[in-house]
């Protein structure tokens, strides 16, 4: 059905709109084209108070059930600098621009930042969620404003980046995640900036590419880019949505002691002095789940953070694998986990360690 602004259909297949491939259905699936055509499509009685989902690129998701109510795709995809000074640029990104297409566009241009975050999947829009990162940089470093339609007052409204409260994959978005629709991310991007090629296996990897001296950005966002090849599955190959879990960030004292009985165990600074990052892949790994496979659902071979569908797994058995990894690693080193990929139409919990071993 044609509308004014946007595409509906009724009972939608998701299918080929997440990342993991799994089988699931939108009562209602509406593509929109034109954002403003949102206030007018979210007043209707049948939307007003229904579920709604919004949905990038599906590559941090795991549906593990139908999705009742509305599932809307910002599909707009423009990219446009609105100021330009001597030192930076402020480049304004519609939700529906691929995330890489963005990094791609702001290098070509002579525009830096963004290169350590090379090759993430999705969208610009849903790249504010958790605060996207990787390789010792992070989206929010970068983002000048955000532009919302707050679904309450169906008004657009724009946080600046202080307002987004940005954290390790976290944001005020990822805590109210129905309140808000991003429509467009505003990033101010420096001309010059030192590269940062600290994270293990960067370094290396230039190396390997016959870069001598300071590499140039583009060539960051290469080297970065041939090793997240390397390291992570490919979802048009395996599905999959990355990490499934974040690094769980722990007390100081909790990390020394566990660092003490594991001595192999990687402890990087937390959020703040108090805390520390530990890794998640290496405690799964450690608890024997890396390549561990049940039917189609499975863990990756060559990482233990990233649960992959092997062909036919549905969401919920990739969610129940999820709560047996869990309840093995809280088990066997006291530490919980918690999901990164946002859980639809299921509720992720810790297996009891009986049904966890691996
Ligand atoms: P979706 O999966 O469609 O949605 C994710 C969440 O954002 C949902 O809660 C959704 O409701 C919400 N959302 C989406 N768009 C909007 C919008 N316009 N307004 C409001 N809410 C919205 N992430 C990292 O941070 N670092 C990595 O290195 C990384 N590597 C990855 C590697 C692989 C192989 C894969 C598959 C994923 C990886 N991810 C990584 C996770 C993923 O790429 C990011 O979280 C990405 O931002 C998700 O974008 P998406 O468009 O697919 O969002
Ligand atoms: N490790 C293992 N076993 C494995 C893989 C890794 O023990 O199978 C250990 C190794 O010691 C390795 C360490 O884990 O040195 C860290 O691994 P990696 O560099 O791959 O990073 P990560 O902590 O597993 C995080 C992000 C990734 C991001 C990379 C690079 C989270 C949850 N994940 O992974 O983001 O790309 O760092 O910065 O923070 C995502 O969010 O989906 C994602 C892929």
């Amino acid at each position: 059905m044609r509308q004014a602004g946007y595409r509906l259909a009724e009972d939608a297949s998701l299918a080929g709109r997440n990342t993991f491939g799994v089988e699931a259905r939108a009562e209602w699936l509406a593509d929109v084209h034109e954002p403003d055509a949102l206030p007018d499509l979210l007043a209707q009685p049948w939307v007003r108070f229904a579920p709604l989902l919004v949905l990038g690129e599906g590559s941090n998701l795991l549906l593990a059930g139908d999705v009742p109510g509305l599932v809307l795709c910002l599909t707009r995809a423009r990219i446009a600098v609105l100021e330009d000074d001597a030192g930076s640029a402020l480049v304004e990104a519609d939700a529906g621009v691929n995330w890489n297409d963005l990094v791609r566009w702001t290098l070509g241009r002579g525009l830096c930042g963004l290169e350590n975050l090379a090759l993430i999947p999705g969208t610009v829009g849903a790249a504010p969620i958790q605060n996207i990162g990787a390789y010792g940089t992070e989206i929010g470093e970068f983002i000048d404003s955000v532009a919302v339609l707050d679904r309450e007052t169906l008004r657009p409204r724009e946080l600046g980046g202080g307002e987004c409260r940005f954290g390790y994959r976290d944001s005020v978005f990822r805590r109210a995640p129905e309140q808000y629709l991003i429509t467009a991310v505003r990033l101010r991007l420096p001309k010059a900036r030192a590269v940062r090629t600290g994270y293990a296996g960067v370094g290396e990897e230039l190396a390997a590419m016959g870069v001598q001296g300071e590499p140039s950005h583009r060539q960051v966002a290469e080297a970065i880019g041939r090793l997240r090849t390397r390291k992570l599955p490919n979802p048009a190959l395996l599905g999959n949505a990355g990490s499934f879990f974040k690094n769980p960030v722990v007390a100081a004292e909790v990390a020394d002691a566990l660092k003490a009985a594991h001595p192999g165990l990687p402890v990087h600074p937390g959020d703040s002095a108090a805390t520390r990052k530990l890794s998640a892949a290496w405690l799964i790994e450690q608890a024997g789940w890396k390549g561990h496979r049940e039917g189609d659902a499975g863990v990756a071979a060559q990482h233990a953070l990233v649960l992959v569908n092997h062909g036919r797994a549905s969401g919920a058995e990739l969610l129940r694998l999820a709560g047996r990894i869990a309840g093995s690693v809280q088990a066997r080193f006291g530490v919980a986990l918690e999901p990164e990929p946002r859980i639809v139409g299921g509720r992720f919990q810790p297996l009891p360690p009986a049904e966890a071993a691996a």
